[in-house]
């Protein structure tokens, strides 16, 4: 497919989940985007420049894969980067209403740009970002759930198990 992708998200922060999207998704298209939403109505943990720098570091391997964030409206940052696909991740049966609502409004918004879905990997089925914080919160092991690079930064943000 000769298309530029864009995977777009809040990425606070990036778990395994998303690294598989980004992984299989990178393999359908020439480039994908990983565009980073600068959320103003959001609290992040993560500032959008440390989420860049980290989604950076983990797919730099991957030459497909450029990292960027924008603001404001999806379709217009597509349309500022000439994209015409947006990949999003279904994980349940409880993402596909709402995000079948963002596609359709999406496309009546910019109807050169489509949106495709990949089913997350069965192992990711369970996380999310925000699950993934209230475990740390709480100083729990989320070893298993985020890149060892994002696990070391999230200690540093809340700090390791407390005892007692
Ligand atoms: O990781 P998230 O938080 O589920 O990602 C949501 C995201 C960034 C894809 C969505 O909120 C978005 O595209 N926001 C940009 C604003 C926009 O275009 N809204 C119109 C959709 S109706």
């Amino acid at each position: 497919m000769k298309t530029r992708a864009i995977y777009p998200g809040s990425f606070d922060p990036l778990t395994l989940g998303h690294l598989d999207i980004i992984e299989r998704s990178s393999k359908m298209f020439p480039e994908l985007i990983v565009a980073v939403l600068r959320n103003r109505a959001k609290d992040p943990v993560f500032s959008v420049e440390e989420r860049v720098e980290m989604i950076r570091k983990l797919t730099e391997h991957n030459k497909r894969v450029h990292v960027d964030s924008f603001d404001g409206l999806l379709m217009d940052y597509a349309d500022s980067v000439n994209a015409g696909v947006i990949v999003r991740g279904l994980r349940a049966v409880t993402d596909f209403e709402y995000e079948l609502q963002i596609a359709q409004m999406n496309h009546t918004i910019n109807e050169k740009v489509d949106t495709i879905f990949l089913t997350t990997s069965l192992e990711y089925a369970y996380l999310s970002s925000t699950i993934v914080k209230e475990v740390a919160s709480y100083g729990g092991d989320i070893s298993k759930f985020v890149p060892k690079l994002v696990e070391e930064k999230c200690l540093e943000k809340f700090g390791g198990r407390k005892e007692g």
